[in-house]
C-alpha cells in the first residue's frame, strides 16, 4: 500500500468539541447582544480562534478594538476550557480508537493536524496522546486552513511525502487545505459540504483499514 501516514484533524473528527466551541461562541454573542445560530457555527469549523471571532463580529454587525477582541477571545476560550475539562474519554467519536489500532497494526503513522491551540490539552484529557507520532497544532503553524501548512508540516515531521498521506477532516476549509497540499482526503460529515474530499463518510464506524487501502 502506498499510504504510510494518516493526518487527523481533531475537533469534529476525533472528538465532538465543535459543540463546546459553539456554546462558548454563543455565550459571547449573547453577551454582545446578538444570537449566534448553529448554522452560523458551520463557518467557524476549522477556522482559527481570532478569525472565528472576526466572523462572529461580522455576523453580529459589530466592530470592536483590537484590545477588546483579545479580551473577548480570552473570555470565549475560558468558557470553552470549562467544557473541555469536563470531557470524558468516552466522548472520543465512535470507531476512532479502533481505526487508530488498525493503523498501528499496519505500521501506518498517525499525525494530528489541528488549528486548535488547545489540542495537546484535549489529547491529554482524552488519554490518547500516545497514539500520535507527530502533533501539529495551532501553536506551530503561521498560516490557517485552507492553507496546507498544518498538513504539510505533519507529513514532513513523519518523514513522508504528501502523496503518502491521507487527511481526515470535517471542515470545508480543512478539506481544501488537504487538497491544496496534494493529499488525499476523507471528509467526515456531509457530502454537500465536503464535496472536494475524495470520499465522504459520516464517521469511523463507516471507515476501516480496507477502505483506506482502496483510496
Ligand atoms: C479548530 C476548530 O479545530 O480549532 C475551530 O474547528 C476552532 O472551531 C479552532 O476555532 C481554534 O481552536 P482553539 O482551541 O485554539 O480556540
Ligand atoms: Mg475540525
Amino acid at each position: 500500500m502506498d499510504i504510510k501516514g494518516c493526518i487527523f484533524d481533531l475537533d469534529g473528527v476525533v472528538v465532538d468539541t465543535a459543540k463546546y466551541h459553539y456554546l462558548a461562541w454563543k455565550k459571547l454573542g449573547a453577551e454582545l447582544g446578538f444570537d449566534f445560530t448553529e448554522q452560523d457555527n458551520e463557518r467557524l469549523k476549522g477556522v482559527s480562534r481570532m478569525r472565528s471571532l472576526d466572523i462572529l463580529l461580522e455576523i453580529g454587525g459589530l466592530t470592536i478594538s483590537q484590545e477588546e477582541k483579545e479580551a473577548a477571545a480570552t473570555k470565549k476560550n475560558e468558557w470553552y476550557l470549562e467544557f473541555i475539562h469536563q470531557m470524558q474519554p468516552d466522548e472520543i467519536l465512535p470507531g476512532v480508537l479502533d481505526f487508530f489500532n488498525q493503523l498501528k497494526e499496519n505500521n501506518i503513522k498517525i499525525a494530528l493536524g489541528s488549528a486548535s491551540k488547545n489540542a495537546v490539552l484535549i489529547l491529554d484529557i482524552l488519554k490518547i496522546k500516545d497514539y500520535f507520532d507527530v502533533i501539529v497544532d495551532g501553536n506551530s503553524v503561521s498560516k490557517a486552513k485552507p492553507d496546507p501548512e498544518v498538513f504539510t508540516q505533519g507529513a514532513e515531521k513523519m518523514g513522508l511525502t504528501a502523496a503518502e498521506c491521507v487527511v481526515f477532516e470535517d471542515a470545508e476549509a480543512g478539506v481544501e487545505a488537504a487538497k491544496n497540499g496534494g493529499m488525499r482526503c476523507v471528509g467526515i460529515g456531509e457530502q454537500d459540504v465536503l464535496s472536494l474530499a475524495d470520499v465522504v463518510v459520516s464517521g469511523f464506524t463507516e471507515f476501516n483499514i480496507e477502505n483506506l487501502k482502496a483510496l
